[in-house]
């Protein structure tokens, strides 16, 4: 609607004449819970370091796993980037490179996983996409295919916030992302642990470490020790919108992510504040 009565053209618009930065007057606007894009869609992060860096002996069970699972689920199957950007940080921090020239070769190491991924999965119809088609061709691929592959990273590339020298926003936190903002029915990331510990289990103090079958975001964010994933994924938990809980399962025990996926209590189930109404 516009009105050029005075000779300017004014779009009218509720938040025209306000500024965007006081909360209280956007909240009539922006307060309004988004839709679910997705709402069918499970996400799957399969870790590049806990799965695809194991080669045959890992990739290949679960390939067969998430072959079976096709005809039960629609999914975007998200890969993190595993040693090669481990590598890739000791490297770049060794030359003194910025976080936001690190980030996009990471990113590039994750894709090099989807691209593995989805060509083991190409009999079944599953191709690798990029993050422009995940953004806006993601419901025509998912018609034709029943899963596809990208990589977990979010794009944030040369704009990753520079408060850490390695990059904070990685597969975790990009998979969450994105089904959140997908409002996708779950996400489950995939480890080589049975979930999480109060300690890491692999690390020094892995004698004492004890599973947690549930827990919040918030009391993982009020503890300092390791996580199975990134630290960010808790900040965003924080906002989340629409994905409730994350299952973190084992990848390396056949028929973890399966259960996981029809709803069963496996793993660790992270609860976020996201809250359905
Ligand atoms: N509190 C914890 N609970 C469970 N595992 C933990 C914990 N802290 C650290 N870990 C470790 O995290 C490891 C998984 O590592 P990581 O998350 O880096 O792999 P990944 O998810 O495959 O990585 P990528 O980001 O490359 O996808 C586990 O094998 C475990 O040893
Ligand atoms: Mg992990």
């Amino acid at each position: 609607m516009s009105d050029t009565s005075n000779g300017i053209k004014h779009v009218a618009s509720p938040l025209a004449r306000q500024t965007l930065l006081d909360g209280q007057l956007t909240r009539p606007v922006a307060g309004v819970k988004p839709i679910r894009l997705l709402p069918w869609l499970q996400v799957v992060k399969i870790g590049g370091r806990a799965i695809m860096d194991r080669g045959p002996k890992a990739i290949l069970p679960i390939v067969d796993e998430i072959r079976k699972l096709l005809p039960e689920h629609r999914l975007l199957i998200l890969t993190g980037a595993g040693i090669r950007a481990r590598h890739l940080y000791g490297v770049g921090l060794d030359l003194g490179l910025p976080v936001g020239s690190l980030s996009p070769l990471a990113a590039s190491e994750a894709g090099q996983n989807g691209h593995i991924l989805a060509s083991l999965l190409a009999p079944e119809g599953v191709s690798y996409v990029e993050h422009p088609t995940i953004a806006s061709q993601l419901s025509i691929h998912l018609s034709a295919a029943r899963a596809v592959v990208g990589s977990g990273f979010p794009p944030y590339h040369h704009h990753e916030f520079p408060d850490s020298r390695i990059p904070t926003h990685r597969a975790d936190t990009g998979a969450f992302l994105l089904a959140d903002a997908l409002g996708a029915a779950g996400l489950t990331i995939v480890e080589d642990v049975d979930g999480v510990y109060s300690t890491d289990p692999n690390g020094p103090d892995g004698a004492s470490a004890k599973f947690l079958p549930e827990v919040s975001a918030a009391d993982l964010a009020a503890s300092e020790g390791t996580l199975p994933f990134d630290r960010a994924l808790l900040d965003v938990m924080a906002t989340a919108r629409h994905i409730e809980r994350v299952q973190v399962v084992n990848g390396l025990v056949p028929g973890r992510l399966t259960s996981a996926l029809r709803g069963e209590r496996v793993g660790t189930i992270v609860h976020t504040a996201a809250r359905r109404n």
